[in-house]
């Protein structure tokens, strides 16, 4: 697991955050993190069963956050690639869809269940799209997507699902079929956000990694671990940032400080080594 020797943070904790976080040393047993990533799949699977396509809203910021997503200039005559990695029951490709993207998009998740919502949804049309079960930390993405084909790829909150031991793999899994030029879009959860918090005794995994109570997995990235991981597996940094939003919990009357991190990674192409000109 990479080391991070972070000192930028998206917030500043007050004296009982820090407190509580201090505090929380103790870490799982060996024997239950193990069970935690034998069963990964099978907890998601749960998820969907049990919470269908319910759980996560729609994503309708991505054209704002990405304008890749909203305005494509395609080089060639062909119609532009997006590959959506963990797209659950398609929150993040069904808007693009239905305002009528210019993008073929593939989609994949390794939750059979969620794949199934996916391709009930009355938007799922075959011709414009191709959703397909492929668990990015075991399966080459390369069996179902040819090498160099993906100008656009996209993980919304999944890396952070995954063991951090597993990350790399699937960012090199990314990069072989993603095409020289092209590029990584990622949100995901940012280091001190509200959810990580909040976790009591009980629940940490490792180092900003934690379970929930429905066996699913949490990782909280500092830009410095997310900026290392991507450029480990040679990538190039457009951008790599936090953003904090507040949102309001009704229930409990009161403002949470969400903290989520979003970048924009490309796979160099062959001009970027040219030195000649
Ligand atoms: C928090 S959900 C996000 C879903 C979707 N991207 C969205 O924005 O709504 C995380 C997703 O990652 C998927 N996932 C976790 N580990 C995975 C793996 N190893 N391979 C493929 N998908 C995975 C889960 O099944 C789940 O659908």
């Amino acid at each position: 697991m990479l080391q991070e020797n972070s000192g930028h943070y998206a917030r500043a904790l007050s004296e009982q955050e820090i407190e509580k976080l201090s505090k929380d040393k103790v870490v799982l047993s060996e024997f239950k993190r193990n069970k935690l990533e034998i069963e990964a799949k099978k907890n998601w699977d749960l998820f969907y069963k049990r919470n269908k396509t319910k759980f996560f809203k729609d994503r309708h910021w991505t054209k704002r956050e990405f304008e890749e997503l909203a305005n494509y200039s395609s080089k060639c005559n062909k119609k532009p690639v997006l590959l959506e990695i963990g797209c659950g029951v398609g929150n993040f490709i069904f808007p693009l869809l239905s305002e009528g993207t210019e993008f073929f998009i593939h989609a994949c998740d390794f939750s059979s269940k969620a794949i199934d919502l996916v391709k009930e949804n009355s938007l799922y049309d075959p011709t414009k799209c191709n959703a397909f079960v492929c668990d990015a930390t075991k399966d080459s993405l390369s069996e179902a997507i040819a090498v160099d084909s993906v100008d656009i790829a996209s993980m919304i909150f999944v890396l952070s699902a995954i063991h951090p031991d597993k990350m790399l793999f699937v960012l090199n899994n990314i990069f072989k079929v993603l095409r020289p030029g092209g590029m990584l879009l990622m949100r995901d959860y940012g280091l001190y956000d509200q959810a990580m918090l909040r976790f009591g005794p009980g629940h940490k995994l490792d180092e900003h990694f934690y379970v929930r109570q429905d066996g699913t997995r949490a990782f909280y990235f500092s830009e410095e671990y997310l900026g290392k991981l991507v450029t480990e597996a040679g990538f190039k940094i457009v951008s790599n940032k936090y953003v904090s939003r507040e949102t309001v919990n009704h229930k409990e009357s009161i403002c949470v400080p969400r903290v989520y991190i979003q970048g924009k990674f490309v796979k160099p192409q062959l001009s970027d080594f040219d030195n000649t000109s």
